[in-house]
């Protein structure tokens, strides 16, 4: 039984709030040490993309477990590859495979530079076919990118979603070892599904997303940081349990 956790949308900007949030989430799971098996930060890590933030994520991100990230639309592909990654500055996208137990993790970059809505380009495809290939097909994957695939029925992230959704479906078609899929950017904890799989959201660090039919005002920026909990157990079902951290 693996238990990963996965923290969203942090929006690290300097400012005492953005890091007092992401501390109080960091320091709740650094508490739970290795009990975690790996934690999941699916994008929005910085909000400007700067490389003085991705220094602060680097700080703020450190644990006892794995961290595994991937891009959102506020990062920036050369400040967080030198800052975060500590790789030479580049515009390539930012994947990354991460074995984790009996388990692997593809990390996925669904950034498209300088524009909010998400896509899995033709560089990434191809990546993940061929890490899948070599994965062999007959243990669990999770994708995990920044932008759902789907409608959650806000216009904010919906106008925003990861497009060409049917080559993604397309995937899930010919790999039945992709168990879930788990993504941030919508900053509220929802769960839904997509290609017959799970599609978890996690919740927002910096803000939580407020429904059309619960006010007016997009971000409710008094709600705690959320995280979630996903349990990958023996079977190969995939559970999620979510969590806020208060003050
Ligand atoms: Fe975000
Ligand atoms: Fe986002």
């Amino acid at each position: 039984m693996l238990v990963l956790a996965q923290i969203s949308d942090l929006h690290l900007d300097g400012t005492a709030r953005g890091t007092e949030r992401a501390e109080r989430v960091m320091g709740h799971l650094r508490g739970l040490g290795t009990r975690v098996d790996a934690l999941l930060v699916t994008g929005d890590i910085a909000d400007h993309g700067t490389e003085a933030e991705y220094e602060e994520a680097a700080r703020v991100l450190d644990a006892p477990f794995p961290v595994l990230h991937c891009p959102g639309n506020h990062d920036s592909r050369g400040p967080y590859r030198k800052a975060l990654l500590g790789e030479p500055a580049s515009d390539d996208p930012v994947n990354r495979v991460h074995r984790v137990g009996g388990a692997a993790i593809l990390m996925c970059d669904s950034s498209i530079p300088g524009q909010d809505e998400g896509l899995l380009d033709d560089t990434t495809y191809a990546w993940i076919e061929a890490t899948l290939d070599e994965l062999g097909g007959d243990i669990p994957v999770l994708l995990a990118f920044h932008h759902p695939p789907v409608a959650l029925h806000h216009p904010l992230p919906d106008r925003y979603q990861l497009q060409e959704p049917d080559r993604l479906a397309a995937l899930l078609d010919r790999h039945p070892e992709i168990t879930a899929l788990i993504t941030g950017h919508a900053h509220t904890p929802a769960a839904t599904t997509f290609g017959g799989r799970p599609l978890l959201v996690g919740p927002g660090v910096t803000w939580t997303l407020r429904l059309p039919w619960e006010g007016e005002q997009i971000a409710d920026r008094a709600a705690d940081p959320g995280f979630a909990f996903h349990v990958l157990d023996d079977a190969g079902r995939l559970t999620t349990h979510y969590r806020t951290v208060p003050a």
